[in-house]
């Protein structure tokens, strides 16, 4: 932080002198807090695409170079010699864990993968044909009518009890989820097998057959968890976050960023690109007309897994996954029209002046829904794939927001352009 100031004089002729704060890296940021005591103005931001709106120690992004630090490290090499669950313990606590803190975070982890026996009633009360993540957010938001216990938000050791809850008890629920809409029979967890494994296991297995982890599909799942972790002040972060400056449990604040998510600008991209290009193979209509409809601006269809809102140069995320994609199809095999379109696509955009000039680039999301299908997982699954990997993020965020002193509830600003003050008609 410094003590440099940015004077600004606004239209109505009055000045204020607004503090320049600065991070470990990224712009320098000028503080508005000031502006409308000294002023009278107000700033206007939809979206938040210029404003900061809190300081963060977990994750940076820098756009323009395409970098991606949790907590200083770059994604490449945490992709690289991490687990999913050291990854955890980097957010939740800034640091990689020894090997001695890294045992006993597996160890806490697995103490609390089971779920309460009614959250399967629960889930069972679902209709049949919910869609995974309709289950999901209502079920997030019902563990706070299960865990009393850890609630008391101002007290440190109950905010990492619910962390610990969530991150270890995701895969189970999100795996339930999925069973119920299968009707297939809710598995234990395995407590003996790593945590993507067990996932795996979760979402597979069935009580009449051995199961064997596919290692093919667990390095995928873990490569993609650990790229999906956290990613700043995005929706559905953005959306804890405010949800949680009013005080509300971990729970139910994590459930507001399951159903941000869920949106097709956000999480639920990876299914829409996904069912995107099934309905381009099914319709039969060709890469250069596809590419013209998303052109077009008379018509709302968008390249889904195009795009994003940071990313300018190129997802650092999208480039690692890229390779693992590309590798996994050839091993795989499996749907070959629709991979090999998404193959097509991809070439096709990359030389694309349209998508050049505007940056855009296939994100994460358009590969690691690729990789999903070639892994069988089904589609309705995606974006609950993306939740349980981002729960880390999300109650690191939260974690963080409860410590930070300047912490306030998130109420913004609005223009209002409604009706002038008017009379009732008597
Ligand atoms: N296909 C076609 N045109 C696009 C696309 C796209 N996917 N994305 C942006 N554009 C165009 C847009 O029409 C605009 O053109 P112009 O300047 O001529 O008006 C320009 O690019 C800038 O777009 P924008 O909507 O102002 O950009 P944004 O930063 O508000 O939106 C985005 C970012 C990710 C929501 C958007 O690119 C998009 O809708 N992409 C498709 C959905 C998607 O893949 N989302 C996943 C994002 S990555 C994972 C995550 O963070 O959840």
């Amino acid at each position: 932080m410094t003590d440099r100031t940015s004077s600004i004089t606004t239209h109505n002729g009055k000045t204020s002198e607004l503090p320049v704060l600065s991070g470990t890296h990224g712009p320098d940021v000028i503080d508005v807090r000031g502006l409308y005591k000294d002023t009278g103005n107000f700033t206007y931001d939809p979206g938040y695409a210029t404003t900061a709106s809190c300081k963060s120690a977990i994750t940076f992004i820098d756009g323009d170079e395409g970098v991606l630090l949790y907590r200083g490290y770059p994604i490449e090499q945490l992709a690289e010699h991490s687990t999913y669950l050291e990854v955890c313990h980097l957010l939740m606590y800034g640091e990689l864990p020894n090997k001695q803190e890294g045992q006993e975070f597996n160890e806490i982890i697995k103490q609390h993968t089971m779920v309460h026996e009614n959250i399967r009633d629960f889930i069972n009360g679902f209709r049949y044909d919910a869609h995974p993540m309709a289950m999901l957010v209502g079920t997030i938001g019902a563990l706070s009518s299960f865990y009393h216990d850890s609630l008391d938000i101002t007290n440190p050791k109950h905010r990492e009890i619910s962390a610990q809850r969530l991150i270890a008890k995701m895969p189970t629920i999100a795996s339930y989820c999925y069973n119920h809409s299968r009707g297939l029979p809710f598995m234990y967890p395995d407590n003996n097998l790593s945590y993507v494994e067990n996932f795996t296991r979760l979402m597979f297995a069935v009580p009449a057959e051995e199961f064997e982890p596919n290692p093919v599909a667990v390095k995928a799942l873990e490569l993609i968890m650990i790229l999906h972790a956290d990613h700043e002040q995005n929706a559905s972060t953005s959306t804890v976050r405010l949800a949680g400056s009013s005080g509300a449990n971990p729970f139910a604040s994590i459930a507001a960023g399951v159903a941000s998510l869920w949106g097709p600008a956000h999480g639920g991209a990876n299914e829409a690109c996904v069912n995107m290009l099934d309905a381009i193979v099914n319709s039969g209509e060709t890469i250069e007309k596809t590419i013209a409809r998303a052109k077009d601006k008379n018509d709302p269809f968008r390249l889904m897994g195009f795009g994003h809102r940071v990313y300018k140069n190129f997802d650092p995320r999208a480039k690692i996954i890229q390779k693992m994609c590309h590798d996994l199809l050839s091993e795989l095999g499996g749907d070959t029209p629709m991979f090999n379109l998404a193959r097509e696509l991809e070439e096709a955009t990359l030389a694309d002046e349209y998508f050049i000039e505007r940056k855009l680039y296939p994100n994460v999301d358009f590969y690691s829904g690729i990789i999903f299908r070639a892994l069988d997982i089904p589609m309705n699954m995606f974006t609950v794939m993306f939740a349980m990997s981002r729960t880390v993020g999300w109650i690191s965020h939260w974690m963080e927001m409860h410590e930070d002193p300047e912490g306030r509830i998130g109420r913004p600003r609005q223009i209002y352009t409604g009706a002038a003050k008017r009379d009732y008609p008597t």
